[in-house]
């Protein structure tokens, strides 16, 4: 009997303090748009905005609370009244409405930004809840800057919090300063000293500007976190926030290390992903993890014959299964025969093992060039590697003519007929060594080539 396993609130927070990025400010109906597709993807709770932030931010919060309904709505809050009476204004008739208010609580903030000694600190945090909670049962408390913040008096502030009626403890590492077992340490320090804390739920809040985000949100997980908050493409204030399909794939990926369900239907992240890019203009870095478009594209000829073969060798999840459509070969110098003769296959040629060669050959020239052979490169180079002087008439029969820039893997199209051959001149191999040119020898020395071009 396999033991279960505890389930993770996907907070999401890209229509928050993913908005904060520059460059990613969103209208109503496009928050609108993408809170709908926050649905589909199956987050526990949608960060709408900040309310009091501005008018148009205020009427995003209200629509989305009217018509997405099975997620928590959550709007951000000051600890003060006015933010807190506006935020309950947007969500109000939300199905499952959260206020959810911070105050920074390390000594560099009180000092310089808020002016205010610990105590008024601990004093207005509490005085906030106890407001918020007089109006809406679901209350999250964030002590902005946690990591920075003396261990001693962040528990002071959060006990004091707990008391007053919140029912979430976030743990935000505003700046991005912490390192995974620091900050997994940190939690297990306020899981062991804050009175209360078995009655709410902690949640971790991970700013990327050490790149270590994600990292920190799974370390804060493992030590007892049960809330992560995240964005889509892992956009947010500065270098961003955990990035939500990065968290939830090392969970999917790594069930031996992140032994935790999310309600995250994968499936939707890709859409999820194109749709905020498409809203706000700003392309996918493409390197980006599991969404970027490199993501499952194979160049080396290495890895793309390996992904032919079986797309277990250089892949460790399936792009189906964050909803990408397909694996790509893309075709440059580091790509291989074997993809370049897929590729010339469902572009309707087919060769032999030595018409291969020559036309590899001038295509790894091409690459070195031009970076990624189009298809209408690679018929270009077919073409003229295959003509005789003078004749119009190619001596490659045209099989099966297809559009497309990239190879499919691993399903390539079936050839209906067989291959003609080609006349070719002596071969050599890739030090320039003449190669047999027929025999019994010929399945050794295919192996051979195989070897010696990086396949
Ligand atoms: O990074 C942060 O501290 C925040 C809080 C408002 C939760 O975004
Ligand atoms: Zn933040």
């Amino acid at each position: 009997m396999t033991a279960e396993r505890p389930r993770i609130t996907i907070f999401d927070t890209t229509l928050r303090d993913g908005e904060q990025s520059p460059g990613c400010s969103m209208n109503q109906p496009e928050k609108l748009r993408l809170a709908h597709q926050l649905d589909r993807l199956g987050v526990d709770v949608i960060e709408a905005g900040f309310p009091i932030a501005s008018d148009g931010d205020f009427e995003a919060v209200k629509a989305i609370a009217a018509a997405v309904r099975r997620p928590i709505i959550a709007g951000l809050a000051r600890a003060c009244r006015p933010d807190i009476e506006r935020a309950w204004e947007a969500l109000q008739y939300a199905a499952r409405p959260r206020i959810h208010v911070f105050l920074a609580t390390s000594d560099i903030h009180l000092q310089y930004k808020l002016r205010i000694t610990r105590d008024q600190c601990v004093a207005q945090a509490a005085d906030a809840i106890r407001f918020a909670k007089s109006l809406c049962e679901d209350v999250e408390f964030s002590p902005e800057d946690a990591t920075r913040t003396e261990p001693d008096f962040l528990c002071r502030v959060l006990e004091a919090v707990v008391e007053a009626g919140a029912t979430t403890l976030n743990i935000p590492d505003t700046v991005g300063y912490t390192v995974p077992a620091e900050f997994g340490d940190l939690i297990s320090t306020i899981r062991r000293r804050v009175k209360g804390i078995d009655k709410v739920i902690i949640s971790a809040h991970c700013h990327n500007d050490l790149g270590m985000a994600v990292a920190n949100a799974l370390a804060a997980v493992a030590a007892g976190a049960r809330q992560v908050e995240c964005t889509i493409n892992g956009i947010g204030e500065r270098a961003g926030n955990a990035s939500l399909e990065e968290v939830v794939m090392a969970m999917r990926v790594r069930p031996d290390r992140f032994a935790y369900e999310t309600g995250v239907v994968g499936e939707q992240i890709f859409a999820a992903s194109q749709l905020l890019s498409e809203i706000t203009g700003v392309p996918v870095q493409p390197n980006k993890a599991i969404t970027g478009r490199n993501a499952f594209a194979h160049e080396a000829g290495i890895h793309q014959d390996g992904m032919l073969k079986n797309a277990l060798t250089y892949e460790i999840m399936t792009p189906q299964s964050v909803g990408v459509p397909d694996s790509k070969l893309v075709l440059g110098k580091h790509s291989g025969r074997h993809a370049l003769s897929i590729r010339c296959e469902q572009l309707g040629y087919q060769f032999d093992r030595r018409a291969l060669d020559d036309i590899y050959r001038r295509f790894v020239r091409l690459a070195d060039k031009i970076k990624h052979v189009e298809d209408h490169h690679l018929l270009e180079l077919i073409r003229d590697t295959h003509k005789p002087s003078g004749s119009a008439t190619p001596l490659i029969e045209k099989i099966v003519p297809q559009q497309a820039a990239v190879v499919n893997a691993p399903q390539a199209e079936p050839v209906p007929e067989p291959a003609k051959p080609f006349p070719v001149g002596p071969q050599t191999n890739a030090f320039g060594v003449p190669l047999p040119v027929h025999g019994d020898s010929h399945h050794e020395q295919t192996q051979q080539e195989d070897y010696l071009w990086g396949v």
